[in-house]
């Protein structure tokens, strides 16, 4: 099989990245300069020159805030472009593995993990454009498997782990919100329970969405105090603080517990502890701090 991946260079992608030389499939990564998934004659083109047969969807817009000013640009990389890849899969009677988010929820209260079949009701531009985007998936026809995570973070980009790694070794003393809730996602689990997915082809006739987190929940807070006791920034004073407290223009949603009992049903993939997961993140980061890994860590 012939696996496009495209937005390699994110947090997801270059993890996926890391695991296809171990496929024994054809793996061809792809980031924006090699092809914008918003271009619908670059797509069909790479499709039919590589006979395509699935397509990792890891491209997205996801700077949250900046999407509350720049909704039509964020519409058209996570919906419009979205539906390209889809429809470019439906002619070719292939797959679309999509990535969405939490943010199609949080309009409403609710204290109980968020399932599959809960009514979407996002609240900012991000989630309505990521929202729009799984319409047009379903839409289209194409085969898809969706999977919905929350709070990614890995040892590549920008993410909280890292701010807070950061901030949490030359400050004093900081103050997180701990009346958010969710589970963290090391990208390095979601990336290898995709790939499983792939390589054991159990997706066929397992068209759907599904949710994906690391176990566990925690506050933004817990998760930094965390990361000051795995990283040995334990002198740092972590205090708790109510969200309140840092006005923004983008209302998050304040429990963003994903519930995983159906991707581990269908597909069996292993969703380990954020705590372990952390570590591991935190190791590396460390690892390559002292080494150089030398690949954007
Ligand atoms: N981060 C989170 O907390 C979170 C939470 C829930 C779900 N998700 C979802 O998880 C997925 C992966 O997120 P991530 O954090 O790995 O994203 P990321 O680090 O922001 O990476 C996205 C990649 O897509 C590229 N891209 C943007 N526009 C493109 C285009 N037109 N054509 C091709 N590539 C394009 C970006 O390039 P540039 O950097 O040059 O724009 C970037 O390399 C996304 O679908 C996201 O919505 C993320």
């Amino acid at each position: 099989m012939n696996i496009l991946v495209t937005g390699v260079k994110g947090q997801l992608g270059s993890h996926m990245r890391l695991l296809g030389p171990l496929s024994r499939h054809r793996y061809l990564f792809t980031d924006v300069e090699e092809l914008d998934i918003t271009d619908r004659d670059a797509v069909n083109g790479f499709v039919e020159r590589n006979s395509v047969d699935c397509i990792v969807n890891c491209a997205a817009y996801t700077n949250v805030e900046l999407a509350e000013d720049e909704e039509s640009k964020a519409l058209r990389i996570n919906a419009g472009a979205v539906r390209i890849l889809a429809d470019a899969m439906r002619e070719r009677g292939g797959w679309l593995f999509h990535v969405s988010t939490d943010y199609v929820f949080g309009g409403d209260k609710y204290n109980t993990p968020c399932g599959e079949e809960l009514p979407t009701n996002p609240v900012g531009a991000y989630g309505r454009t990521k929202l729009a985007g799984e319409e047009e998936i379903k839409a289209s026809g194409c085969h898809y498997v969706i999977i919905r995570t929350a709070w990614l973070y890995s040892e590549y980009g920008k993410n909280f782990v890292k701010t807070m790694l950061t901030l949490t070794g030359s400050k004093p003393m900081l103050n997180v919100v701990y009346d958010q809730v969710g589970s963290p996602t090391y990208a390095g689990d979601l990336a290898r329970a995709m790939f499983q997915i792939i390589e054991d082809g159990r997706y066929e006739g397992n068209d759907g969405i599904y949710n994906y987190s690391n176990e566990g929940v925690c506050s933004w807070y817990d998760l930094t105090k965390e990361i000051t006791r795995q990283s040995g920034n334990a002198q740092c004073n972590v205090q708790p603080c109510r969200s309140s407290e840092f006005p923004s223009k983008v209302t998050r949603p304040s429990y963003s517990v994903l519930d995983k009992s159906k991707i581990k049903r269908v597909f069996g993939v292993a969703v380990p502890y954020w705590v372990d997961s952390l570590q591991e993140c935190i190791d590396n980061i460390q690892t390559c701090a002292e080494g150089g890994c030398g690949d954007g860590r």
